[in-house]
């Protein structure tokens, strides 16, 4: 759960302040993903190869404040200028102990620095590594399990049987030992000018600029077969030799950069131009060259790894005129709905055609139950959609937090069909769930926003929501475009239904206008900032609703608690009698979700109960709606839209009102404590 960014230039000359310029923005990019710690390593002296030796820059806190620290370095002149250079960055949220410079990454192999590495995710057998390191006098200085692979490197290192050991033999060899997940970047003295970057269940992309033209779009795999058992053999393993010819390079062997990073949010503002690794990918640059090689082949391996050009654009990345990007999120949900929709819905025609799901649909149609899996936010979007989905496709859908999921170890049969809703597409719970259904051979669906995630890579098929990067990380924009993708997926489902052909043209008629009547709720932000004054000194806010509201209310109070740090809570109105109802007084703030659907005169109930108790809810409801404003101690008055798409417009002032809250109570909203955006750890 951290974020790698790594920078080589080659034969283009930088200064020392422009390698730290380009390290750090990379990391700023990548924030979101951790930022309780980071650190870079560069190179010290000036760029002799043999007075090289690498410095290491590593401070607990935010990005900033390495920034700062970088420039407090003497030792360190900020105008010398490197022909080439490779250098790595990384920022942290600690998994294996607490935050500190010391647990932050690179992580070293000695105190000369011979072989620093950074790394995301989470090495499983690092304690056996450990141990057997140790007991070959290798010291630890930190609590992480990512010391363990840059001391194994140099284990490795130090036993080599030949003097000319290349710097990819020596990580192919290290990850053959490593048991979890890993992305990797290392950098070395005794490799001057190169990098390698391998991969194993978490993301790791590769960008290449140069003014001169590529000598290839596709890179060709190298393999090679070795066999190694355990640490013990380590060293003792033949290679064949690699085919030097296979690799991208700028033609003429000209000038060229290289940016390695956990996603394209860091890269895109250099270059367009990236190569996704695959697992046990290990993609090695030296003399400006790039290769790719893989110990072992198999029959479904995909033999190159094409040069992909990414269509996003920077300023999808930047908060333009908005105080954070979950406010920015917010806002964009009218276009990023309809982007979500864009070239599947046919308005005229009352059809939709999700490409990814279509040559599937078949089987899809043929199957037993639907299950539906995610975490947190996407969880709910499968709450939110459930009903209409059961309405839809007729089938039995079961939704399910991935992580209870694995604990009870749910049967799953081959007739299954497994959807995985997911906005980074990196969720560890979410990706094993997917696995253990890959497993029991059912068909699995991905619902992702991320190009190349590991989600949208391993499932059988898939929708990619399209609601452009989310970089706040309490999730906005995914919510919605994941609820409407799943109401797509119905639609698409039910089209030759004859008695469901009304229920789908009311529920296409709704899409349509949903954009619209987006626009309408983001206009009622100075009513809900009102709301979060009067709101905000409270410890508590109760969230209650059911029927189509429910996951609004499970989504509302997440937001709320998340960034706010107030408690809150999703409350089912209808099992209010059965314990919440003790909670309700005059003091603890109530919104109630009662909108004009078929749980409203059950709503109603709900609200006699709170009221009888002297509770003052506020009412989210519908603008036509005069019975419920009547016992409400404030409303928000909503547009109205078809019962199953209402939950859309219901989150928002949600939404609004949990990012209000949290800048009247002074924090963070973008970065809220303990939590990052993607959780690539279980
Ligand atoms: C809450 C939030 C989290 C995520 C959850 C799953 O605002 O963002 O609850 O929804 O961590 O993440 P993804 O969707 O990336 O799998």
């Amino acid at each position: 759960m951290c974020g790698i960014f790594a920078y080589m230039n080659y034969r283009v000359p930088r200064t020392r302040k422009e390698i730290f310029e380009t390290l750090i923005k990379g990391l700023q990019r990548l924030e979101y993903r951790g930022y309780d710690s980071a650190g870079v390593a560069i190179d010290g002296n000036n760029h002799e190869v043999k007075e090289r030796h690498i410095q290491l820059v590593k401070k607990r806190g935010k990005v900033k404040a390495l920034d700062e620290e970088l420039y407090k370095q003497d030792s360190m002149d900020l105008k010398v200028e490197f022909e080439t250079h490779f250098g790595i960055a990384h920022t942290r949220w600690a998994t294996h102990g607490v935050p500190s410079a010391v647990n932050s990454h690179p992580q070293r192999s000695d105190k000369g620095n011979e072989f620093v590495v950074i790394h995301n995710g989470i090495i499983t057998n690092y304690k056996d590594l450990r141990k057997f390191l140790e007991s070959k006098g290798y010291e630890f200085e930190s609590e992480t399990d990512t010391e363990t692979i840059a001391k194994l490197i140099k284990y490795v290192f130090d036993n080599r049987e030949t003097e000319d050991i290349t710097f990819s033999t020596l990580v192919e060899r290290v990850i053959q030992q490593l048991e979890g997940a890993f992305a990797l970047v290392f950098k070395s003295v005794h490799y001057p000018g190169e990098a390698v970057a391998t991969r194993r269940g978490s993301p790791l992309l590769i960008g290449v600029r140069s003014k001169y033209k590529l000598s290839t779009e596709q890179i060709p795999i190298l393999y090679r077969t070795c066999t190694l058992e355990n640490v013990k053999n380590i060293c003792k393993t033949r290679m064949k030799r690699l085919d030097s010819s296979a690799c991208l390079h700028a033609v003429g062997d000209k000038a060229v950069e290289f940016f390695f990073a956990s996603d394209a949010s860091a890269i895109i503002e250099h270059t367009n131009r990236v190569i996704f690794l695959e697992d046990d990918d290990i993609a090695a640059v030296a003399d400006g060259k790039l290769s790719i090689h893989r110990v072992k082949r198999s029959a479904s391996d995909d033999p190159s790894r094409a040069i992909q050009t990414l269509q996003m654009e920077l300023q999808q990345i930047m908060k333009g005129n908005f105080s954070a990007f979950m406010q920015k999120e917010i806002f964009e949900q009218p276009e990023s709905v309809f982007n979500t929709m864009r070239g599947r819905v046919n308005f005229e025609t009352n059809t939709v055609l999700l490409g990814g799901l279509k040559d599937h649909l078949k089987e899809i149609r043929r199957c037993r139950r639907l299950i539906v899996i995610g975490c947190g936010t996407s969880y709910h979007a499968a709450v939110a959609t459930r009903q209409v989905l059961e309405e839809l496709t007729e089938l039995p859908v079961m939704v399910e937090l991935a992580s209870d999921f694995l604990d009870r170890n749910t049967p799953v049969f081959r007739d299954d069909v497994c959807f995985f809703i997911s906005q980074s597409g990196e969720t560890a719970d979410t990706f094993l769930a997917l696995r253990y259904c890959k497993d029991r051979g059912a068909l699995t669906v991905g619902v992702t926003n991320t190009v190349g995630s590991s989600i949208s890579r391993e499932t059988d098929c898939g929708v990619h929501i399209n609601a452009g990067p989310e970089i706040g990380v309490a999730s906005t924009k995914a919510y919605t475009s994941q609820f409407i993708s799943l109401v797509m997926f119905g639609l698409m489902m039910s089209e030759d239904r004859i008695s469901l052909q009304n229920r789908r043209q009311e529920i296409i008629r709704g899409l349509r206008s949903l954009p619209e009547l987006i626009k309408e709720v983001l206009s009622l932000e100075e009513k809900i900032h009102d709301l979060a004054l009067e709101l905000y000194t409270q410890r508590s806010l109760l969230v209650m609703g059911r029927g189509y509201n429910y996951a609004t209310c499970l989504e509302g109070a997440l937001k709320i608690k998340e960034i706010t740090y107030m408690h809150s809570e999703g409350i089912l109105a209808g099992e209010l009698k059965h314990g919440p109802l003790a909670l309700i007084d005059k003091q603890m703030p109530v919104i109630m979700v009662i909108m004009k659907d078929p749980c409203f005169a059950k709503c109603q109930n709900a609200l006699q109960q709170v009221t009888a108790r002297q509770g003052r809810p506020i009412i989210l409801c519908s603008k036509d709606d005069t019975e419920s404003s009547k016992f409400a101690y404030k409303t928000i008055e909503l547009p109205h839209t078809v019962d199953c798409l209402q939950g859309i417009l219901s989150v928002i002032p949600l939404q609004l009102l949990s990012f209000h809250l949290a800048v009247l109570r002074g924090y963070d909203v973008d970065f809220p404590r303990n939590l990052a955006k993607s959780v690539t750890v279980e």
